[in-house]
């Protein structure tokens, strides 16, 4: 096999640090670009002493000058409590942040792969969600900062794509879970199985009937790849996610199960902009990469609980270590 020199930003981040392992995993070299906004450094505490493994501390709102083969851009807060905390930030690192890894790609003629999410579709009037699907996103509220940005990225892609030539890959990812979630993020999961083992009231926004489909950070990391490393033609975008879907009450009752917790169930009202549904449909993903999710939810829950366990054992459920430290 051929080693290559890969770039990850956001690599200290959940699903960037999975990219890493599973990318040095393959023999590849691995250089992972974080400001730890929303990373931490405990996701690659595991690769630093790997000789092929590179951290910088760099923010990509700023230029970037390294040389790479190819580009993996997942910098970027990904969950609404961390993307609203600072959203001028957060709209600047989805498209200053594109236009610099763009902009380097450019010059080094690299593949680049650009983490886009489901977040694009806004609140779909179509179910499933399928690519040709343009959205229904409000410009103007409080997740616009993260939906409209990475939906500009997207545009900038397809115009480096069009004008430049550029090799992009543009995945839309849907709700992914699995270990390294940051505890503090607020998303379901991570909210419900840290309540859980915590025995405080699980909290459902809404009626709970809402749903949600989730995909183990494994599968996620394995469509990502496997995109990167398909044939030029096939752009994107591509849905990511798993479409099996349920509802939150369920999850909820699924979550004190495993932990085999006593909390009890408590609604609350639903904040702005809430999707009813989000449900991707994967059958692009499916014939052009052969690609599906296997890790069955529950599985994927099992494996995620120990996790939150262990770090509540080690007490190091703190914010991450960045949030009043970033670079800027
Ligand atoms: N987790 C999901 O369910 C999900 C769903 C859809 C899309 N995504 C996308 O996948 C990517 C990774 O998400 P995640 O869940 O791992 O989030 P995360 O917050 O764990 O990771 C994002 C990483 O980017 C870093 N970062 C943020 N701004 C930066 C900047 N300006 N410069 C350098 N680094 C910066 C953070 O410190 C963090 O390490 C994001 O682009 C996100 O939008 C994630």
């Amino acid at each position: 096999m051929l080693r290559k020199s890969l770039l990850v930003t956001g690599g200290a981040g959940f699903i960037g640090s999975h990219v890493c392992d599973k990318l040095l995993k393959q023999g590849h070299e691995v250089i992972c670009v974080d400001n730890f906004f929303t990373g931490s450094k405990r996701n690659i505490t595991h690769l630093i002493d790997n000789r092929y493994f590179e951290i910088l501390r760099h923010d990509i709102t700023f230029p970037l000058y390294v040389e790479v083969d190819q580009i993996y851009n997942l910098a970027c807060p990904a969950s609404p409590m961390h993307y609203q905390r600072d959203p001028v930030q957060t709209t600047k690192t989805s498209v200053h942040g594109a236009i610099n890894m763009l902009g380097l790609a450019k010059r080094l003629k690299a593949r680049i792969f650009q983490a886009s999410t489901s977040e694009v579709y806004g609140d779909p009037d179509m179910h499933p969600q399928r690519e040709e699907y343009w959205g229904n996103v409000n410009p103007i509220g409080p997740r616009s900062c993260y939906d409209e940005g990475k939906r500009c990225a997207e545009t900038l892609f397809f115009d480096y794509h069009r004008q430049h030539g550029l090799r992009i890959k543009v995945a839309r990812i849907f709700n992914t879970y699995g270990p390294r979630m940051a505890m503090n993020d607020g998303r379901v999961i991570s909210n419900f199985i840290l309540q859980a083992l915590k025995t405080e009231p699980i909290t459902i926004y809404g009626d709970g009937l809402q749903t949600r489909s989730f995909c183990y950070v494994d599968d996620l990391v394995d469509g990502v790849i496997s995109f990167m490393d398909s044939p030029d033609s096939f752009t994107g975008p591509v849905n990511l996610g798993n479409p099996e879907e349920i509802s939150i009450k369920d999850l909820a009752e699924k979550i004190i199960k495993i932990t085999s917790s006593n909390s009890k169930i408590i609604f609350q009202s639903l904040p702005s902009d809430d999707p009813r549904r989000r449900k991707p449909d994967i059958s692009l993903a499916k014939n052009s990469l052969g690609w599906i999710p296997t890790t069955i939810l529950e599985d994927g829950l099992k494996k995620t609980v120990d996790y939150f366990d262990q770090l509540l054992k080690e007490d190091m459920h703190i914010l991450p270590e960045s949030i009043s430290n970033i670079d800027r």
